[in-house]
């Protein structure tokens, strides 16, 4: 039973981390004219209504995308080009998921699998994908999807593994598939995001990889406080295999002043926010 509906969460201090490394990733493979393949694992509905109910429920953007202004985070201009792509009328309304900002970075010979398990959210992604011919939605499980779809006939690209960790065991799934996608194609660039709820989980998680003879791992993380033992997501990161070459660069400038900003208070004082950024694996 999947309960997990990102519209709750939809533009929070996660997907800030999480949608950025994305679109530096499609820009850095856009910068070569030959085609790429971009393959979403856990994609979602592809658009939030930030006036919802359920994005209202606990208004996390607020302290996310709802936060940040393209005037004080010039780094951040093509992430924001993204989402104003979704919002005509200028006003923050609403929020683009994985698909729609990779949909946004995508050229002509690109393409892009989308995998969506959940039967409404696979609806709703259909219906915020129309006429976005680029494009290709199947409601079926992502882990066997990416396998079955490695190598892409392309020979580049990247993969969004994005689950919600609802079922526990989706850590030692999310390392046992891309361990088997990387001996299919190993040049693929992997991003896989990871919550922050449990460090102990991603201890483990990360020795994995550590151990895994997978090469060139990169770890970004982005907290709003330091781990604690209560309930919730304090921070969350970004495990990126074969990174663009300037990611990391950009990462050690960027993760410091949104740490501080994010994990402040209103007025921009007292911060707890905490961040990582290093090299797990060399190349
Ligand atoms: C964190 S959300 C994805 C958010 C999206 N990637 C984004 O950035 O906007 C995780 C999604 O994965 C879906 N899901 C859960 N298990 C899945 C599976 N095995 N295969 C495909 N989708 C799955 C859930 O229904 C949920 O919509």
């Amino acid at each position: 039973m999947l309960s997990y509906r990102h519209s709750f969460h939809a533009g929070n201090f996660a997907d800030v981390l999480k949608h950025y490394v994305l679109v530096e990733i499609l820009e850095a493979l856009a910068k070569k004219d030959k085609p790429f393949e971009y393959i979403d694992t856990h994609a979602g509905a592809g658009l939030h209504y930030l006036h919802s109910e359920q994005a209202q429920k606990l208004a996390e953007f607020t302290n996310g995308i709802g936060r940040l202004t393209p005037k004080d985070w010039p780094e951040l201009d093509s992430y924001f080009t993204a989402i104003n792509a979704c919002n005509p009328t200028k006003q923050l309304t609403h929020y683009p998921g994985s698909p729609l900002i990779a949909n946004h970075f995508l050229r002509r010979q690109d393409r892009g699998w989308l995998y969506e398990l959940h039967p409404s959210d696979a609806k709703l992604l259909q219906k915020n994908l129309q006429k976005k011919h680029k494009m290709r939605v199947m409601q079926s499980d992502g882990f066997t999807g990416l396998l079955s779809l490695l190598p892409p006939t392309s020979r580049r690209g990247m993969v969004l593994i994005d689950p919600s960790y609802e079922i526990k065991s989706d850590y030692e799934k999310v390392f046992s598939v891309v361990n088997q996608a990387y001996k299919k194609f190993a040049n693929g660039i992997y991003a896989i995001w990871y919550p922050v709820v449990d460090r102990e989980l991603i201890l483990r998680l990360e020795k994995k990889f550590i151990n895994s003879g997978i090469k060139d791992i990169q770890r970004f993380e982005l907290g709003i406080k330091e781990d604690t033992t209560e309930h919730g997501m304090t921070s969350s990161g970004m495990l990126v295999i074969n990174p663009p070459w300037e990611l990391h660069e950009k990462m050690s400038r960027l993760l410091p002043k949104l740490a501080k900003y994010l994990g402040s208070d209103k007025n921009g004082e007292n911060t707890q926010g905490v961040f990582k950024c290093d090299v797990l694996v060399k190349e």
